[in-house]
């Protein structure tokens, strides 16, 4: 039987230059929907799915991450003395107990592929997962990552990859797969291929920022050369893995926010805004009463 997916690597070792001047000081994933960073939604994602070791790869100038996840003794003990109970909560909720977080520099900024195979030694020989918390994949019942790690599963521990149908003229953002369908929401992938542009895609089917890959990949990804935009991809890697062994493209059920550009994060914030509760109404009549609807 397969063994579950029990680690969970964050490459977040990026600049975040599509949000200069504020990436600056701030790292991106960083960012706030509401009241939360992108990191708090993919490390509870990665959680939900059943991670209990969460490996970051960043690099030596980004400590903000460390410092999220980290106790906050001053401000916990501030709190706790003016009995703000439900602050403190959120304060020390973060993360449950039962997961421990490991951090990893990336030396240098050589590409994803070369992100998560800085994590090869601490995930060892086992599946794991790979999360890009710039994708924010919203879902009211099972996260993404869970939906994936139980079909890998099922599928005997088939490497499962989340794609969803972009507009043609954006298949040079993503990598693309080729891929035969096998039921409702996944197909065998037959070619994946980093960045086409439009005219030479197989596909408008993109990978989005979710994988569930068995450890055979860091092999391939020490003999993988740089690819495209001179960069370590994972995707040639993906592409080498489909010699040996099958690998599932999987439609989530789910809402995907590119919060790697300014209008996902809009749109991203607007969504969580309807979900709150106590946000809802007033979002949606501040949008049909400023005439900002047009
Ligand atoms: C990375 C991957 C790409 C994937 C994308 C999803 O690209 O290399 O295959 O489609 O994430 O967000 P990046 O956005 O880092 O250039």
């Amino acid at each position: 039987m397969a063994k579950p997916m029990r680690k969970v690597v964050f490459p977040v070792a990026g600049l975040g230059t599509r949000f200069l001047p504020a990436t600056k000081t701030v790292a991106k994933e960083m960012l706030p929907v509401l009241d939360r960073p992108l990191i708090q939604y993919a490390v509870d994602e990665a959680v939900d799915a059943g991670a209990d070791t969460l490996i970051f790869v960043t690099n030596r100038y980004k400590h903000a991450i460390a410092d999220y996840f980290d106790k906050a003794y001053e401000l916990e003990s501030k709190l706790s003395q003016s009995g703000k109970k439900e602050l403190l909560a959120l304060v020390q909720g973060t993360l449950p107990k039962h997961v421990r977080c490991i951090f990893v520099t990336q030396p240098e900024a050589l590409g994803l592929g070369h992100a998560v195979l800085c994590a090869k030694q601490v995930v060892g020989d086992e599946p794991f997962g790979v999360i890009l918390a710039d994708d924010l994949i919203w879902n009211d019942g099972k996260s993404c990552l869970r939906q994936m790690s139980e079909l890998s599963m099922r599928e005997n521990g088939a490497g499962v990859i989340a794609v969803e149908e972009v507009p043609h003229d954006q298949t040079d953002k993503y990598g693309i797969v080729d891929a035969t369908k096998v039921s409702e929401r996944a197909a065998k992938i037959n070619l994946v291929v980093e960045k086409p542009k439009p005219d030479v895609a197989p596909s408008n089917l993109a990978i989005v920022g979710r994988y569930v890959l068995p450890s055979r990949i860091f092999e391939l990804l020490e003999k993988t050369e740089p690819g495209a935009g001179g960069e370590i991809q994972l995707t040639d890697a993906i592409e080498a893995l489909l010699g040996e062994r099958s690998v599932l493209a999987y439609r989530f059920e789910g809402t995907r926010f590119d919060c790697g550009n300014k209008l996902g994060l809009v749109q991203a914030t607007l969504h969580m805004a309807m979900q709150d509760p106590k946000l809802a109404a007033a979002t949606k009549d501040f949008i049909r009463t400023s005439g900002l609807a047009g």
